[in-house]
């Protein structure tokens, strides 16, 4: 096996996704805790401290104290190279966070024991689902008082439309939390919650037929153990592998990361479960680490104003194949040049390093001079293919954009251009108005001040924005269809985007329905293309 094939097998990239609060960060934590990659918890983000672990360049995040942008995590563990790319929550979730899944091979899904499945977990979920990426989930905060466990995942298989697969079992919950049982292995692994912030400590794990078990849960809790694994068994999927890498069954683990937890005999079952970086789609065909030698890679992020003065631009881009090397000459597909790579840098922990070499399944951020765009192929393959671009993702906030300055029309039009470019922001116009007027969509709110705070510090333009009320849009599959005979509902708006295309605008969900029932010829899609 070649050096380049043996490095891409070790690689295993996944991105986390919640919803707020559920432990995500923790986990996150505690993942790096086990590989060595920082030696203390609570270096990662922090979010009451000061410390944040890798973008603290733009002033709004320093006010906010919020990570604007998503980062990527690497560390090593038994023999793997493992990157977790960190999806943003709360109010700085945005496009990119969805962008961040296209560049994840699997998902690891948090969700808090006592809420269940909440919107975001929905929103990320679906994008999972789209691209049919394996799916795991860690249900966490058993040390807290939980729901039923029966039916949390009733509620994961119901609003998620995917069959679970239970690896372990929780034994109660909250202050009567004993720890899990392990199916496969018929052992108990007892709860300590002695650990906190180090790997250190021993796990006591404990056979089921041990009589010592008895006494340890409790007759009642050892008795209602064997109630809900005889269930179980009758209930629930077997596991299958294939269903798992089709994203069509999700293997289940509790724990509490807090606590430490269940923590790494998840990551231990989860390296096993997952598989190095697969082929990827491109217009030449399926690209496969393990066969193209080349170096390609893909644009899948664009973070803006590293520093002020020059605009500078980082390009991330997931690297699908080969090696890269500092200061490499690559074919940029779409631009239809030859670029150097320089400047090359990886996120980690709690810096900003500069990486000489990486390799098929990493992430690294490239100096990028305004050439790129999101979706981009770099190779140094002869073969020059570009692989399949990147969805846009439907916003879920409209408003329209107002200069305060008129007289500044020129700076404004090249600074909201160039942000959507970005992809921190869509851009619309009212449909066959004449009206030149500017409508924003953006995914999460945190975005309108970013545009606004860029426009004024880059630009030197002043926007006022006004909110409008649409949180739905759909674009037009079927452009041909005559827009001006659609029989809308009246919540509805047509827009168009930059290159033209039509696109509508819902207040109400259930509006989208009734104008597609008196259209029926109209075809709508949740994503569009970019
Ligand atoms: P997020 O990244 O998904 O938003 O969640 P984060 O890890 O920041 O966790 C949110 C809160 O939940 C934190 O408490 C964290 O300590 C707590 N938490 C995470 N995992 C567990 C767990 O397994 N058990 C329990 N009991 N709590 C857990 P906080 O008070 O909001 O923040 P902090 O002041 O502790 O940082």
């Amino acid at each position: 096996m070649s050096e380049i094939t043996n490095e891409i097998k070790k690689r295993r990239t996944f991105a986390i996704i919640s919803h707020p609060d559920a432990g995500k960060t923790t986990l996150t934590e505690k993942f790096l805790l086990y590989g060595g990659a920082i030696n203390q918890a609570g270096s990662v983000k922090g979010k009451a401290t000061a410390k944040h672990a890798v973008s603290d360049w733009m002033e709004i995040e320093k006010e906010r104290g919020i990570s604007v942008t998503s980062s990527v995590l690497q560390f090593n563990y038994g023999g793997y190279c493992i990157n977790i790319l960190d999806t943003p929550g709360h109010q700085d979730f945005s496009e990119d966070t969805y962008r961040t899944l296209m560049a994840a091979d699997s998902a690891v899904m948090v969700i808090d024991a006592s809420k269940g499945v909440e919107a975001q977990t929905r929103k990320l979920f679906k994008v999972c689902v789209m691209r049919h990426i394996p799916i795991f989930t860690f249900i966490n905060k058993m040390d807290r008082e939980a729901r039923d466990t029966f039916e949390l995942l009733d509620e994961i298989e119901k609003e998620l439309g995917i069959a679970t697969c239970p690896i372990n079992w929780p034994i109660g919950s909250g202050k009567a939390f004993k720890g899990v049982y392990d199916r496969a292995q018929k052992e108990v692994e007892l709860f300590s919650d002695t650990n906190k912030g180090t790997t250190t400590g021993e796990v006591r794990k404990i056979d089921s037929n041990n009589p010592e078990l008895d006494w340890i849960l409790g007759t009642e809790a050892k008795i209602a153990l064997e109630d809900e694994i005889e269930l179980l068994d009758g209930a629930s999927a077997e596991f299958d592998q294939e269903m798992v890498n089709r994203g069509e069954l999700s293997p289940v683990f509790f724990g509490s990361a807090l606590t430490n937890f269940g923590v790494e005999t998840f990551l231990q079952h989860f390296l096993k479960m997952t598989s190095s970086p697969l082929p990827r789609m491109s217009d030449h065909g399926e690209i496969d680490p393990m066969t193209e030698p080349d170096f390609s890679a893909f644009v899948f992020k664009i973070q803006a104003n590293m520093n002020k003065a020059h605009r500078d631009r980082i390009a991330f881009m997931r690297i699908c194949s080969g090696k890269f090397e500092a200061g490499m000459s690559v074919y940029h597909v779409q631009g239809g040049k030859d670029v150097r790579l320089s400047q090359p840098q990886q996120m980690m922990a709690s810096e900003r390093k500069m990486v000489e070499q990486a390799y098929g399944g990493d992430i690294i951020g490239i100096f990028d001079p305004g050439i790129f765009s999101i979706g981009d192929t770099l190779t140094t393959s002869k073969e020059k293919f570009a692989y399949e671009g990147i969805p846009t993702f439907a916003p879920e906030h409209f408003a329209r954009v107002r200069q305060v300055d008129t007289m500044k029309r020129k700076q404004f039009v090249k600074g909201i251009n160039q942000i959507a470019q970005e992809g921190a922001i869509q851009i619309f116009q009212e449909y066959n108005t004449g009206m030149e007027e500017i409508i924003v969509g953006v995914v999460g709110v945190l975005q309108f001040d970013v545009l606004k705070y860029r426009l004024k510090n880059e630009y030197n333009v002043e926007i006022r924005l006004e909110n409008l009320p649409y949180e739905h849009i759909r674009w037009i599959e079927n452009e041909e269809i005559n827009m001006d005979k659609l029989v809308g509902t009246s919540d509805m708006k047509k827009i168009k985007d930059l290159k033209d295309r039509p696109l509508l605008l819902f207040v109400h969900e259930w509006s989208i329905r009734m104008t597609m029932d008196r259209n029926k010829d109209l075809i709508l899609s949740e994503f569009g293309r970019s």
